[in-house]
C-alpha cells in the first residue's frame, strides 16, 4: 500500500470515530496504528519528550490544557521533503481531529451539569417566587384594608407611609413577576397565548399609561397608526408587555422637556408591521447597543445611579418578540436619542 492511499484511510478511520465522540478509541487505536501497522513512519504517542529522533510534532489540547503530543520520529531518514510535508501534515489533521473529539467530549459533560443546574435554578426560583409573592400579597392586602380604615383616610401621614408600603411592595412584585418571566424564557417553558388581535387599543392603553409619567417629566408624547384596522396573531398580553418596557424606557432615559412617541406602520413587503418607540433621551453608545439585550444589564450600573429598575426589560422583551418569530432591534446617538423596533409578521 503506498504511503499517501494509506494515511488517506487512516484519516477517514479517525474522522469517523472522532465524529463519534470517541477519544480515547481514537488515542488507543491512533497508537496501535502507528505503533503496529506503519511502524515505517515512525509516528508514536511519545510519553517523553524531547526524543532527539522526533523531527516533528504537535501539541493536543484539552480545552484547558494539554493532554499529549503526537510525534513524528526521523528515525527512518526520510528522503525527501515531500515525505516530509506529507507526515507534518498528517500529524497536524491527527491533532485537530483528537482535539476536537476530546472537547466535544468535555463540551457534553458540562452541557449535562449545565441542564443539571438550569433544573435546580427553575425549581429553586418557582419555589423562592411563592414563598416571597405570599407575604408580599398579605403586606399588600393589609394596606389596602388600613387604607380603608375611616381614622387612617383622615390622616394624611398614615396615608403616606401606606402609599409607601403599597409603592415599594408593588415594586417588589413587579420584580419578582420580571425574574420569574425571564427564568421560565431562558428555560423554554414559557409559552404564548396566541389570537387574532387588533394592535390600536393595545397601543392606545400602553400610550396613555405612559403619558401619565411623561407628563410629571414634561415630556411630550406622540402617537402615530398607519394601519389602525389591522389584526395580527400575537399574544396581546405579551405585546403590551413589550411595548410598556419600550414606553418606560423612553419616559425613563428621557429628560425633562424632551418628546417620545410610538409610530406603527407596515413594511413595503406587506409581510410585516413594525412598531417603533422612539425618544430625544440621553441615547446609547454603539458599544453599549450591544449589551443591553442580555440580562440584568444596565449601562449606568453605579450603586448610586439616578435610573430605577432591574435590566431585565429589554431581555425579557427580545425573547418575547422572538418568540413570535419578530425582531427587536436599536439605533441611537448618545445626547441624541433612541428608537427601538420590532418587527412581527402578519
Ligand atoms: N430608550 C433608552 N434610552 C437610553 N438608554 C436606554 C433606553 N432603553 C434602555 N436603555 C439602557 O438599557 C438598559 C437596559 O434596559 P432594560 O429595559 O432592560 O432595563 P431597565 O429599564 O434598567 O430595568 P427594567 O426594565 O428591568 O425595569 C437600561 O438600564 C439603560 O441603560
Ligand atoms: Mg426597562
Amino acid at each position: 500500500m503506498n504511503t499517501p492511499t494509506f494515511l488517506h484511510d487512516i484519516l477517514l478511520l479517525f474522522l469517523s470515530l472522532s465524529q463519534q465522540n470517541q477519544p480515547e478509541i481514537i488515542t488507543r487505536l491512533f497508537t496501535e496504528a502507528m505503533n503496529s501497522l506503519v511502524p515505517d513512519l515512525g509516528f508514536a504517542f511519545a510519553k517523553e519528550f524531547p526524543d532527539p529522533q522526533v523531527f516533528y510534532y504537535e501539541r493536543v489540547f484539552t480545552q484547558h490544557n494539554q493532554f499529549g503530543w503526537i510525534t513524528a520520529g526521523d528515525q527512518y531518514q526520510y528522503q525527501t521533503e515531500a515525505q516530509k510535508t506529507i507526515i507534518r501534515n498528517t500529524v497536524r489533521m491527527l491533532a485537530i481531529i483528537l482535539e476536537h473529539a476530546t472537547q466535544r467530549k468535555e463540551l457534553q459533560k458540562t452541557n449535562r451539569e449545565l441542564a443539571e443546574a438550569l433544573k435546580h435554578q427553575e425549581t429553586f426560583l418557582a419555589n423562592m417566587s411563592h414563598e416571597l409573592r405570599t407575604p408580599l400579597a398579605a403586606i399588600l392586602g393589609n394596606a389596602e384594608l388600613l387604607r380603608m380604615q375611616p381614622q387612617i383616610a383622615e390622616n394624611p401621614k398614615q396615608t403616606r407611609y401606606i402609599g409607601t408600603i403599597e409603592e415599594s411592595g408593588n415594586h417588589l412584585l413587579e420584580l419578582i413577576n420580571d425574574i420569574l418571566n425571564y427564568s421560565k424564557i431562558d428555560a423554554n417553558q414559557f409559552s404564548l397565548h396566541k389570537e387574532k388581535i387588533q394592535l390600536e387599543p393595545i397601543c392606545q392603553q400602553s400610550i396613555l399609561y405612559v403619558k401619565a409619567a411623561a407628563e410629571k417629566k414634561h415630556i411630550n408624547v406622540e402617537y402615530r397608526n398607519d394601519i389602525p384596522e389591522q389584526l395580527i396573531i400575537a399574544d396581546p398580553l405579551r405585546i403590551k408587555q413589550v411595548l410598556l418596557n419600550l414606553l418606560n424606557n423612553a419616559a425613563k432615559f428621557t429628560p425633562a422637556g424632551g418628546q417620545l412617541g410610538l409610530k406603527v406602520s407596515k413594511l413595503s413587503s406587506n409581510s410585516s408591521i413594525v412598531l417603533e418607540v422612539w425618544d430625544t433621551g440621553i441615547g446609547i453608545s454603539p458599544e453599549d447597543q450591544k449589551k443591553i439585550f442580555h440580562p440584568f444589564v444596565q449601562i449606568d450600573h453605579r450603586l448610586e445611579r439616578k435610573f430605577e429598575g432591574t435590566g431585565l426589560g429589554l431581555a425579557i422583551s427580545k425573547r418575547l418578540i422572538e418568540m413570535h418569530g419578530g425582531t427587536l432591534s436599536i439605533t441611537s446617538e448618545i445626547n441624541t436619542g433612541s428608537s427601538l423596533k420590532f418587527v412581527l409578521p402578519i
